[in-house]
C-alpha cells in the first residue's frame, strides 16, 4: 500500500519517541540497545506513576486503530493490551483463534491481511509458533506488528515489564545485580526476552532447572547454569519462577509434578537464600504448589501482582512507540 493512502495521524505524543530510530514493529528484545530499553522503561515508568495516581486518561493514540489477534490462550497479556489501548484513546478490536476465520481454513497471513485492509495500524499478535511475529512483519506492508508471545521464542512486552518491576525493586540499578531464573527455561519465551534485556543492562543471570528443560546455547547469552536451585538463589537479588509449559513439551521430559516441586519449586526456605531485599517474580499463570509455593506467591517478597500492573504501563509505552514510528515511516 502506498504511504499516501494511509490515514492514521501521528499520535499526539509523537515527540516522545521521535529522537529514536525505532521501528513500527516490536518483535523481540534481542538486539535492542541499552538506550532503547531505558527509553521505553522511562516512558513506561511515567505511565506507571499515573496508574498509581490519577490514572491514565490520555488521547495520545487517538486516530490509531489496533487489532489484538490471539491464537493462543491469554488473560493478563490480552487484557492489559486492551486496557492500554483504551486508556490511550485508540480504537481497538480483539479476536482469538477460536472465533476467527483461521478456524475455517484461512491462512494466518490472509486473516491478518484482511485485518490490515480495514486500515488497522497496529497488530498485536500471540501465536504458538516461534517466528510468526517476524513473518507477519515481513509480509504486512503497512501495519506495525507487536509480538505478544510467539511459541518459545520471545515475549518482549513481558521482558520489558519484568525490567520495569526490577528497576523499581533495585532502585534503578541493574549493574552488579543478579537474578536466578528457575524452571522450564527451554520452553519459556519469557526467560528468553528477560535474559536479552537483563544482559544488555548489566545484570548477571543464573538459570536452574531440570537438565531436560535447559536449552543449548545459554552460555553464548552470557548466562550461568547452576545444578541446584539453592545454589542459583543464594545471594541473588531476585528469583523468577517459570511455569512448566506442558503445551510446548514433548512427553517424558519430567518425572512427576510433586518431585519437580520438591527439587525445583520456590518455597519459603529457599526465599531466605536471597539477598535480604531480594524479590520473587512469576510471569503468571502460576501453578501454586508446583513451581511456586502459595505462601511465597502471597508473601512479602512477592512482586507478582506488581508485575501485572507494570504490564499495563509497559504496553502503553510500547503501543505509543510503535504507533509513533509507524506514523513517521508512512508519512508522505
Ligand atoms: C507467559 C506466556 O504466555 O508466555 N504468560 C504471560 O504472558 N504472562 C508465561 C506462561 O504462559 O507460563
Amino acid at each position: 500500500m502506498p504511504a499516501s493512502t494511509m490515514s492514521a495521524p501521528a499520535p499526539t505524543g509523537a515527540g516522545v519517541f521521535s529522537r529514536m530510530a525505532s521501528s513500527r514493529h516490536l518483535l523481540g528484545l534481542e538486539g535492542m540497545s541499552r538506550a532503547e530499553l531505558l527509553e521505553i522503561l522511562d516512558r513506561a515508568q511515567r505511565f506507571r506513576d499515573l496508574l498509581d495516581g490519577q490514572g491514565i486518561q490520555s488521547q495520545e493514540l487517538r486516530g490509531v486503530t489496533v487489532c489484538n489477534a490471539f491464537f493462543e490462550n491469554s488473560t493478563r497479556t490480552r487484557v492489559s493490551f486492551e486496557l492500554a489501548e483504551q486508556r490511550l484513546g485508540a480504537t481497538h478490536v480483539s479476536f482469538s483463534s477460536s472465533d476467527s476465520s483461521t478456524a475455517k481454513g484461512e491462512t494466518l497471513l490472509d486473516t491478518l491481511r484482511v485485518v490490515q485492509s480495514m486500515r488497522v495500524d497496529l497488530v498485536v499478535v500471540r501465536h504458538p509458533s516461534a517466528g510468526v511475529a517476524a513473518y507477519l512483519a515481513r509480509h504486512l506492508d503497512s501495519a506495525g506488528v507487536i509480538n505478544a508471545g510467539d511459541g518459545a521464542h520471545e515475549h518482549p512486552t513481558q521482558g520489558l515489564l519484568d525490567l520495569l518491576t526490577l528497576r523499581q525493586a533495585w532502585k534503578g540499578q541493574f549493574e552488579g545485580r543478579r537474578i536466578a531464573i528457575v524452571g522450564d527455561i527451554a520452553h519459556s519465551r519469557v526467560a528468553r526476552s528477560a535474559i536479552h534485556g537483563l544482559r544488555v543492562l548489566g545484570t548477571a543471570v543464573t538459570v536452574a532447572g531440570p537438565p531436560t528443560l535447559l536449552p543449548m546455547g545459554l552460555e553464548a547469552l552470557g548466562v550461568e547454569c547452576s545444578g541446584t536451585v539453592d545454589d542459583a538463589m543464594r545471594g541473588a537479588d531476585a528469583v523468577m519462577a517459570l511455569r512448566l509449559q506442558r503445551e510446548r513439551m514433548e512427553q517424558g521430559l519430567l518425572a512427576s509434578t510433586s518431585e519437580y516441586a520438591r527439587v525445583w519449586g520456590i518455597n519459603a526456605r529457599r526465599v531466605e537464600l536471597l539477598e535480604p531485599e531480594g524479590v520473587v517474580m512469576h510471569p503468571g499463570p502460576m501453578n501454586r504448589g508446583v513451581e511456586i509455593a502459595a505462601d511465597v506467591a502471597d508473601g512479602p517478597r512477592s512482586v507478582v501482582f506488581q508485575q501485572v500492573t507494570d504490564g499495563v504501563a509497559v504496553r502503553c509505552a510500547v503501543l505509543l512507540r510503535c504507533a509513533t514510528a509507524r506514523a513517521h515511516e508512512v508519512r508522505p
